[in-house]
């Protein structure tokens, strides 16, 4: 036998036990009995709290790189210099988004004048003094968006996200 039909052999004999879980699992599952109750789905994502930065780092209406909740999650934290949805710190102007477009994954750009992260692939912007709502584009939903904490010491921690990260079947992975 080649090496090649060696290889054939063993994914048929892998894909015919697959089959034969799969209709064992199927057979038990008509086995349940009438009155057995389906275990309460758990929604809930236990968030990292991770330092980001600390205020005195951050520049007026300038994007400040972060990643969150894990280091293959791209990010920025803005001071937009009024009071916005979500914004942490004494004015209240502190917000965090996520910079991967929710639409195709693309890697967003901040425009500083009109306060937008903007996505080169399919034009999706998003208002980052709404919450991240998008305000243009092929995206389907806004931008999801950091729940921050600053400490006595102006330290900024994420602890959260408000909507699902592209390309995740959850958040914290
Ligand atoms: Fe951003 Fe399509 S990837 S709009």
């Amino acid at each position: 036998m080649s090496h090649c039909d060696h290889l054939v052999d063993v994914g048929r004999r892998k894909f015919l036990s697959g089959a034969g879980l799969a209709a064992a699992g199927a057979a038990a599952a008509t086995m349940v009995p009438v009155h057995a109750k389906a275990a309460p789905g758990s929604a809930r994502v236990d968030y990292p709290s991770n330092r980001l930065a600390n205020i005195g780092e951050l520049k007026p209406n300038e994007a400040f790189n972060v990643a969150y909740p894990d280091a293959d999650a791209p990010g920025v934290l803005l001071k937009l210099g009024k009071r916005v949805p979500g914004g942490a710190g004494p004015d209240g102007d502190i917000v965090g988004f996520s910079t991967i477009c929710p639409h195709k994954g693309f890697p967003l750009n901040y425009n500083g004048v009109d306060k937008t992260l903007n996505c080169p692939g399919h034009y999706s912007r998003f208002d980052c003094e709404s919450g991240g709502q998008q305000v243009w584009g092929h995206a389907t939903q806004n931008l999801p968006q950091y729940m921050l904490r600053i400490d006595g010491k102006g330290d900024i921690y994420a602890e959260g996200v408000d909507e699902l990260l592209y390309g995740r079947l959850s958040n914290v992975l």
